[in-house]
């Protein structure tokens, strides 16, 4: 995803992690083209990443972003577009309180990690970025993807799922979360 500013220059690292404050750890006071300029780079990635789910209205946007205190990856290729470099994708998380029906029909309390949205630029998808996003997220987390819950998965994102981290959907959710083969053993085992 290409702009009419320089991505190398708003985001020095191949991978950012934006928060409320939307600065990609920098001191952006002093510095409002800077902090307009990120904020057109999520509005847009929000808006083509509602579009590719065929949803109503965007669910990530810088003002939800502010907000929200969700955490936003953002990978971007420093050497296309003359040097200039490109937005790959991005992937948001957050925390939520969800109650999820286990094996035996009990509701469960838990407040996982949720994957709350992810997009790969159209012409990017299928050539490993969306795999190296996400991975970058679990290392930075911690995680295992069992662990985490998964909101409204696209048919895409099952398929990744599966494919890269052989998870299988688990009982059926009276909420839009879907939680995976696994995660409900391991939330008894924790603390
Ligand atoms: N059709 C079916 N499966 C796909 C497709 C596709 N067009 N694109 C990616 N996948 C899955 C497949 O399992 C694929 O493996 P395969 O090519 O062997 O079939 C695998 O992802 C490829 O892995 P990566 O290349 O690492 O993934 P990619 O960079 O394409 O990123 C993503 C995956 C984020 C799902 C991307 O396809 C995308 O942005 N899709 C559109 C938006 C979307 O559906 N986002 C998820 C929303 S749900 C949520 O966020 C909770």
């Amino acid at each position: 995803m290409e702009f009419p500013f320089d991505i190398n220059h708003l985001f020095p690292e191949r991978f950012s992690i934006l928060d409320q404050t939307l600065v990609a750890g920098r001191k952006t006071a002093g510095m409002p083209h800077l902090q307009a300029n990120i904020e057109t780079v999520i509005d847009e990635l929000g808006r083509a990443s509602a579009k590719a789910q065929q949803l109503p209205a965007s669910i990530t946007s810088a003002s939800k972003l502010q907000s929200q205190k969700h955490q936003l990856y953002l990978l971007k290729d420093g050497e296309s577009n003359g040097g200039r470099g490109v937005v790959v994708g991005f992937l948001k998380v957050g925390y939520k309180k969800l109650f999820l029906l286990d094996r035996q029909g009990s509701h469960v309390e838990a407040e996982p990690l949720c994957i709350l949205d992810f997009y790969i630029a159209e012409n990017l998808q299928r050539y490993g970025y969306g795999r190296e996003l996400f991975d970058f997220m679990l290392q930075h987390k911690k995680l295992e993807p069992v662990l985490m819950a998964y909101d409204r998965p696209s048919p895409k994102f099952l398929s990744f799922l599966a494919k890269h981290y052989c998870l299988t959907p688990s009982v059926p959710q009276a909420n839009n979360f879907v939680v995976f083969e696994g995660f409900f053993v391991n939330i008894a085992g924790s603390p």
